[in-house]
C-alpha cells in the first residue's frame, strides 16, 4: 500500500462544484486583485474567528512581517519565539530588521514555554511570537499575562492552527495580531500561496491594508509599501474551503485518535500531547522516537514501505547553516527541548481525506518497526 503525505487533489474532488463555481465567478466579474470576492473572504474569515478584522495578504510570511511593520517592530527591537518551527517565524522578524530571541520550548506541546520568556525580556524587547505549532495553541493566557505585565506586544504565528481552540481562549483572542497561512498543505490551504491577518485592532487593519496595496488607501495615492495581495481566485478557493473546514478538523482529530489508540503500546516513541482543555487540530501528526538515533532508521522504514512520513521540523532555525547571516539573534537559556523535538520528530501522513485503511496501515508499520528496529 501506499500512503501519501498530502490530500490535496482529494480534497479538491469532495468540494469541486463549490470551488469551479467560486473561480468561475471571479473570472466572468473581471475583478481579480482587491476585488468583491476577497472582501466576501476576508469578511468571512474574521466572522469565523469572531475577529473585527480579517486581511488577505500574498503569504504567511508576509502577513507576519507586515503585521509587525503595523505594530511599529523594527531595527532595534526584539521579538521572543521559538527555534523548533518553521523557518519563515524568524524570517519574518529579520526582514521586520528586528532582533530574534529564541528560549525553549515546552517539551510536551513542544510550543513556546511561557515559563522562559521573563528570563529573555530586555529594554529592547517589543513582542512575544508564539508559535501554536502543529496544530495545537501555545499557553496564551500565560504569554498574554507577561505581555501585559511588561508592556509587549504579542503576534500569534497560526499558520498551522487555523480552527483550534485553547483552554477557555480563542485564536486571535489574546493578541495584537494573528498570522495565518493558506500555502497548499494547511488545514485551509489554496492552490499556491496566501495569507491573511486576524486583528481587532483598526490600526493595524488600517495599516497592514495599506502595506500590501503599495502603500496606498486612495488611487494614485502612495506612501512606502509593498505588493502583497490574496488575489481574488485565492479568496474564492478559500471561501468555499471555510465552510468545510471544522469538518475537515474534526476528521484530523479522529485520524489522530486513531493513529494515538494504535500506537499506545509503542515503546521507542513518544506520541503527541493534547493538552487539558485544549482542541488540538492536528494540522500535523508528529511522533518521536524516543532516541534520536532512531528517527532516521524508522522514517527510511516508513518511507520504504510506502508511507510518505516527513519531519517537521529536523533543523531547528539555529541550527541552520550559516545562522544567523549577520541578522540579530540571540539564544536565552537551554534549549535542548526545541533541539530534541527537532531531533526526534516524525510527522505520520495526516489530512481529512484518509482512509481508515491507511491510518492502520501507517500504525502497523510503526508498531512493527517499534518491536524490531525499535527494541534494539
Ligand atoms: C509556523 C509557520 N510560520 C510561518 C509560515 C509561513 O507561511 P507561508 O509559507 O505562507 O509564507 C509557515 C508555513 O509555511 C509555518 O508553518
Amino acid at each position: 500500500m501506499k500512503v501519501g503525505f498530502y490530500g490535496h487533489v482529494r480534497q479538491y474532488h469532495s468540494f469541486k462544484a463549490e470551488i469551479d463555481r467560486n473561480i468561475q465567478e471571479v473570472l466572468e466579474s473581471g475583478n481579480y486583485v482587491m476585488g468583491p470576492m476577497l472582501q466576501r473572504f476576508e469578511a468571512e474569515l474574521a466572522a469565523y474567528h469572531g475577529a473585527r478584522y480579517a486581511i488577505g495578504v500574498g503569504n504567511g510570511t508576509d502577513a507576519l512581517w507586515l503585521s509587525f511593520l503595523a505594530l511599529g517592530i523594527g531595527p532595534g527591537d526584539e521579538c521572543i519565539t521559538t527555534t523548533n518551527t518553521f523557518f519563515a517565524t524568524a524570517e519574518a522578524i529579520w526582514i521586520a530588521g528586528a532582533t530574534a530571541v529564541f528560549v525553549d520550548s515546552d517539551p510536551r506541546t513542544n510550543c513556546i514555554d511561557p515559563s522562559k520568556i521573563e528570563a529573555a525580556i530586555t529594554a529592547r524587547t517589543k513582542a512575544i511570537v508564539p508559535v501554536h505549532l502543529y496544530g495545537q495553541c501555545a499557553d496564551m493566557r500565560a504569554i498574554r499575562k507577561i505581555a501585559s505585565q511588561h508592556k509587549l506586544l504579542v503576534v500569534e504565528d497560526n499558520a498551522q492552527a487555523i480552527g483550534a481552540r485553547g483552554n477557555g481562549f480563542k485564536t486571535g483572542e489574546l493578541s495584537d495580531a494573528m498570522c495565518i497561512s493558506f500555502i497548499i498543505q494547511k488545514n485551509l490551504g489554496c492552490f499556491g500561496d496566501g495569507g491573511a491577518v486576524i486583528t481587532n485592532n483598526a490600526e493595524v487593519d488600517r495599516l497592514v491594508r495599506k502595506l500590501r496595496n503599495h502603500g496606498s488607501d486612495k488611487r494614485s495615492c502612495h506612501g512606502m509599501g509593498y505588493n502583497s495581495r490574496l488575489d481574488d481566485i485565492h479568496a474564492g478557493v478559500l471561501s468555499a474551503k471555510l465552510k468545510h473546514l471544522d469538518d475537515g478538523n474534526a476528521l484530523r482529530r479522529k485520524w489522530a485518535a486513531r493513529y494515538s489508540a494504535g500506537l499506545k503500546d509503542a515503546s521507542s516513541i513518544t506520541l503527541p500531547y493534547e493538552a487539558p482543555g485544549y482542541r488540538h487540530i492536528y494540522h500535523l501528526y508528529v511522533i518521536e522516537t524516543r532516541k534520536p538515533a532512531h528517527r532516521g532508521p524508522l522514517l527510511d522504514f516508513l518511507n520504504a514501505n510506502g508511507i510518505d512520513a516527513k519531519c517537521h521540523y529536523p533543523i531547528a532555525i539555529h541550527q541552520q547553516e550559516g545562522f544567523p547571516w549577520g541578522k540579530g539573534a540571540r539564544i536565552v537559556g537551554d534549549i535542548s527541548n526545541s533541539e530534541r523535538n527537532a531531533a526526534c520528530c516524525i510527522s505520520l501522513p495526516m489530512f481529512p481525506e484518509l482512509t481508515a485503511e491507511e491510518v492502520d496501515y501507517v500504525t502497523g508499520k510503526v508498531m512493527e518497526w517499534d518491536r524490531t528496529a525499535g527494541a534494539a
